[in-house]
């Protein structure tokens, strides 16, 4: 199967077929402390922050999702949009398939969205299938991006046929691209979370920031198995339905180790309030796929309306909260 046909696929899986984790996210065991008090005024409260270097306002990201097909950059020319709009940060999914095919054109997103941050994204495993420190450059340049994101995804890979299941060495890899690479690394999972030691080693090999995409929304050991539909390859992914770390422990278990770990969470967060935990938690900043892509199918307001209520979510949560506590 093409990497095309595959990602056409994806899309169509996490649009029609249940692919939520059967773990919930961990911020339902999260509660906000109301504050009763807020001592300021609603109307000049700012969520606004910075993200690699630029001003955004509020710190919200759009997930890695897609690219490379017709209907992927569909998708992405409406997140694009309306990221421009509201000056949130967009992030690009997978590129390998324009390294891997150089003939293949991308979309010059950048013009649609001059000043708002840009994440290109390439898997780490490439690492060990050919892809050289000019390929990782090459997915930066081509979309002009201010950070490249590396994802982790052995259980998809292991699930997947055919999958690029050779992970060793990588953390060596990782170190030397990080040093003096023109732009940040980020390092995230896919949906199953990362762990205080991963994080740890991954920042001691230069890694600027870790998005956790922990477990308890898209579960892409469910998606990659009902691509292929073979009862074999769903009874061996079905025991992985509740595998990973929820979203809030990766966060909480980092942060409260390092706090000086620069953090993204993502991972079935679908609002504003599960973003206003995630900073009380201690993340820069909340990251969202499987939520935005209903609309991103649609047309760019639809995801502006998404992301607009998701921001007013988050600054009302924010501006009537003093701290988070669990409470199960
Ligand atoms: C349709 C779809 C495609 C995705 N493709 C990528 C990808 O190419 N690269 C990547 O790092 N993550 C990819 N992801 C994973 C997301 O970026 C995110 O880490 C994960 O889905 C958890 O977030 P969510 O629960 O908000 O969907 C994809 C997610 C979705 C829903």
């Amino acid at each position: 199967m093409s990497i095309a046909v595959r990602k056409n696929n994806h899309i169509d899986i996490c649009l029609r077929e249940d692919v939520q984790s059967r773990l919930l996210n961990g911020f339902e065991k999260y509660r906000l402390l109301h504050n009763a008090l807020p001592e300021a005024d609603f109307n000049t409260y700012s969520t606004e922050t910075e993200f690699l270097g630029k001003k955004i306002s509020a710190p919200i990201l759009i997930s890695s999702m897609t690219g490379g097909t017709e209907q992927g950059e569909q998708i992405n020319i409406n997140l694009v949009k309306a990221a421009s709009i509201l000056n949130l940060p967009f992030a690009i999914g997978s590129q390998r398939i324009y390294i891997s095919d150089p003939g293949l054109k991308i979309y010059p997103y950048r013009k649609l969205a001059p000043n708002i941050p840009f994440l290109a994204n390439v898997g780490a495993v490439q690492m060990n299938y050919g892809f050289e420190r000019d390929d990782f450059l090459r997915a930066v340049d081509m979309i002009e991006a201010d950070a490249l994101i590396l994802h982790l995804n052995p259980l998809q890979e292991l699930i997947q046929q055919k999958g690029d299941t050779n992970f060793s060495g990588l953390l060596k890899k990782i170190e030397s691209l990080c040093s003096n690479f023109p732009v940040p690394v980020i390092v995230k999972e896919v949906g199953f979370g990362i762990s205080y030691d991963t994080a740890k080693k991954l920042r001691e090999a230069g890694v600027a920031m870790i998005d956790v995409a922990g477990a308890g929304g898209t579960s892409w050991s469910r998606v990659e198995s009902l691509i292929y539909g073979e009862s074999d390859v769903r009874s061996i992914a079905e025991q992985f339905d509740d595998w990973g770390i929820p979203t809030a422990e990766c966060i909480r278990s980092i942060h409260e180790m390092d706090a000086s770990i620069p953090l993204i969470a993502s991972g079935g967060i679908t609002n504003g309030v599960e973003a206003a935990k995630a900073v009380h938690l201690g993340a820069s900043i909340a990251g969202m796929a499987a939520k935005l892509l209903p609309a991103a199918v649609e047309n760019s307001d639809a995801v502006y309306n998404v992301l607009k209520s998701v921001i007013l979510q988050f600054k009302i949560a924010m501006f009537i909260s003093s701290g988070i506590e669990k409470f199960v």
